[in-house]
């Protein structure tokens, strides 16, 4: 049984994976600023092993205070995607570089943290993106992100980085601008996806094997400590337009494809994800099983609130 701390564990990765840490008999903290609600939490919230910290990584006093007397600290709070940045930039740089120097402050030498990062710190990639690549984000989420694994790197803390395909699926906390989602949503309740870039190559990973990753990275730590790793699975680089036509298998609607819009972190890239393969990681999930509970799930749910990270 391990102590373990999530900071925005009450995020769309974050309420996948605290039931799998419950479920092996962990003791859980979340900690979180609660910002998208605490709603997605019902459903376990009544565990005994499970505590609740509302309080923001931005306050150093209060993670001192919640992250000692755990053994784990999985950091994944933070303003997540370029729109949500963009939309408050000072916000944004004080959550996940700031925060993320907060988080090291607190812990201790003996915790152990694993970090998530993003495939977003890439940048433009010509060919397969490993991650020996030279990272070059293009945006300011993947610009704070890439200042957040260089604190972790000087931290001198045992640490885990996580560099996560965009994730997809459902989840109790769920997320609709992300594209899998996103796609899966217009086409059930709009009859209509507009596509932009859709020759754009694009990785991607369900929501409980993103989740899944870290009980593998706390069970393989001392082979992963110290280093970077892709997360994700080869079986998952598709194009933009791939995915729409995965989609069509469960739903019907009509394709509009648009000059309208543009990825800012031009993610138009495949992913070598062999490096946490060759430990034995593997995605449990397809694309299509993936779509196929969207489409249920969608089918019954709709709302105005857009679930949005912006
Ligand atoms: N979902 C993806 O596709 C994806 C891909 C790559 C990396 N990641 C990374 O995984 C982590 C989790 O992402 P997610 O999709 O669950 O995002 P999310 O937005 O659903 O969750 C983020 C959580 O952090 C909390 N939070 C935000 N600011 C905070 C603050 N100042 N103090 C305390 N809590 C705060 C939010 O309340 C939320 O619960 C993030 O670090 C993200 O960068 C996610």
């Amino acid at each position: 049984m391990e102590r373990i701390l999530i900071t925005g564990g009450a995020g769309y990765i974050g309420t996948a994976l605290t039931p799998m840490l419950l479920e092996r008999g962990h003791h859980v903290t979340i900690y979180d600023n609660f910002m998208y609600g605490a709603e997605p939490l019902f459903g376990f919230c009544t565990h005994r092993n499970l505590k609740l910290v509302k309080a923001d990584v931005r306050d150093g006093l209060e993670l001192s205070k919640a992250v000692k007397d755990h053994d784990w600290i999985l950091h994944l709070a933070a303003i997540v995607g370029y729109p949500a940045c963009a939309a408050d930039p000072r916000r944004a740089h004080s959550t996940n570089v700031d925060g993320t120097r907060n988080v090291l402050m607190a812990m201790s030498r003996g915790q152990r943290l694993v970090f998530a990062s993003t495939g977003s710190t890439y940048g433009k990639v010509e060919g397969i993106a490993t991650e020996e690549t030279p990272i070059a984000p293009l945006t300011l989420y993947g610009q704070n992100k890439r200042d957040g694994e260089k604190l972790v790197r000087d931290s001198g803390l045992d640490h885990v980085t996580l560099r996560f395909a965009t994730v997809f699926g459902p989840s109790p906390r769920l997320r609709l601008d992300l594209l899998v989602n996103d796609f899966v949503y217009q086409a059930i309740h709009n009859r209509q996806i507009i596509l932009y870039e859709g020759h754009f190559r694009r990785t991607f990973l369900h929501s409980y094997d993103a989740a899944a990753s870290y009980p593998f990275t706390m069970a393989n730590f001392d082979k992963m400590k110290g280093q970077v790793f892709n997360v994700g699975d080869t079986s998952m680089n598709f194009t933009k337009r791939e995915i729409a036509e995965h989609v069509r298998k469960y739903a019907n609607f009509y394709l509009h494809e648009a000059d309208v819009g543009h990825d800012l972190d031009q993610r138009d890239y495949e992913v070598d994800y062999s490096k946490l393969a060759g430990l034995g990681y593997k995605a449990s999930f397809d694309l299509d099983t993936g779509i196929q509970q969207l489409v249920q799930i969608f089918s019954v749910f709709s709302t105005q609130d857009p679930l949005r990270n912006a």
